[in-house]
C-alpha cells in the first residue's frame, strides 16, 4: 500500500536506499498466494521496473525464476549484489527502458510495482499489449497504475489512468484485486505527495 511507500522520480539512488529494507509489495504477495495450490512446477516471472529488488528477492526466495528489467543499471547492480549465489541461476536481468523493449518472453506473472506510470504515455499502449501477450493463460499481472488525480499527473513524461481506463486495460483478465487509493502522503525521501494509485492483481483468462 502507498502508506509505507515513498518515492521520488528524480535520483533513484536515494529511493533505492530508502526502500532497501522494505518488504515485498502487497500486490505481489497477493498474487503469489493465489498461485499456491496450482500445478507444482517452477514458475517464471518478469519484474518490470524491478528497482533494487524488493519484489524480485521474494520471488527468488520462493523458488521462482525471475527476469528483472529496469532502465537503471544501478538497480540491477543492487539486485545482483543482494542475490545469494544459490539463487543466481534463476535470476536473469536486463537493463532496458520500457519504451525500447521489443518483446517479453512468455511468463506466469508480470509484476510491475510502481513502475509502469514512469513509461512515456505514447509508448504505454505498446508496453501494455506486450505485457498482456507475455502472460500465459492462467497467469497473472500484479502491480500499480497511477490515477489522474495523482500529484505528479501534470508530468507529461509519465502515464496516468482513470478508473475506467484501468478497468479497460484489464478486460482480458479476471480482476482478483483492484483497490483505488487516494490520499495525501510523502515520497520515499520525505516530500509531500498526493497519491492516487490503483493496486492490481489480475488473472489472465
Ligand atoms: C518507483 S521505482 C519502483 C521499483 C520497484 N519496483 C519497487 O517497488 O521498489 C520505479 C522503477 O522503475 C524504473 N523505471 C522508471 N522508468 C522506467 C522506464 N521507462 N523503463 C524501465 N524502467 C523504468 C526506475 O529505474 C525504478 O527502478
Amino acid at each position: 500500500m502507498a502508506d509505507d511507500f515513498r518515492l521520488t522520480p528524480s535520483g533513484w539512488s536515494s529511493f533505492y536506499d530508502a526502500v532497501a529494507q522494505r518488504p515485498p509489495h502487497d500486490t505481489l504477495l497477493k498474487a503469489l498466494a493465489l498461485f499456491e495450490g496450482g500445478p507444482d512446477r517452477r514458475r517464471f516471472a518478469i519484474d518490470l521496473g524491478c528497482g533494487e529488488g524488493r519484489d524480485a528477492r521474494e520471488m527468488l526466495r520462493r523458488g521462482w525464476c525471475v527476469l528483472a528489467i529496469d532502465r537503471e543499471s544501478e538497480a540491477i547492480r543492487r539486485l545482483l549484489a543482494r542475490t545469494p549465489d544459490h539463487q543466481r541461476e534463476r535470476l536473469h536481468t536486463q537493463v532496458a527502458a520500457f519504451e525500447v523493449l521489443a518483446d517479453l518472453p512468455a511468463c506466469d506473472l508480470v509484476n510491475a510495482s510502481y513502475s509502469l506510470p514512469f513509461c512515456a504515455p505514447g509508448q504505454f499502449p505498446a508496453l501494455w499489449r506486450m505485457i498482456v501477450a507475455a502472460i500465459r493463460p492462467r497467469g497473472r499481472f500484479a502491480g500499480n497504475l497511477f490515477g489522474v488525480r495523482d500529484g505528479w499527473a501534470d508530468d507529461a513524461t509519465m502515464t496516468f489512468h482513470t478508473r475506467a481506463q484501468t478497468e479497460a486495460l484489464l478486460s482480458g483478465f479476471k480482476v482478483e484485486w483492484l483497490l483505488e487509493e487516494e490520499r495525501d502522503g510523502h515520497t520515499a525521501t520525505g516530500e509531500p505527495k498526493h497519491w492516487h494509485v490503483f493496486h492490481i492483481v489480475a488473472f489472465k483468462r
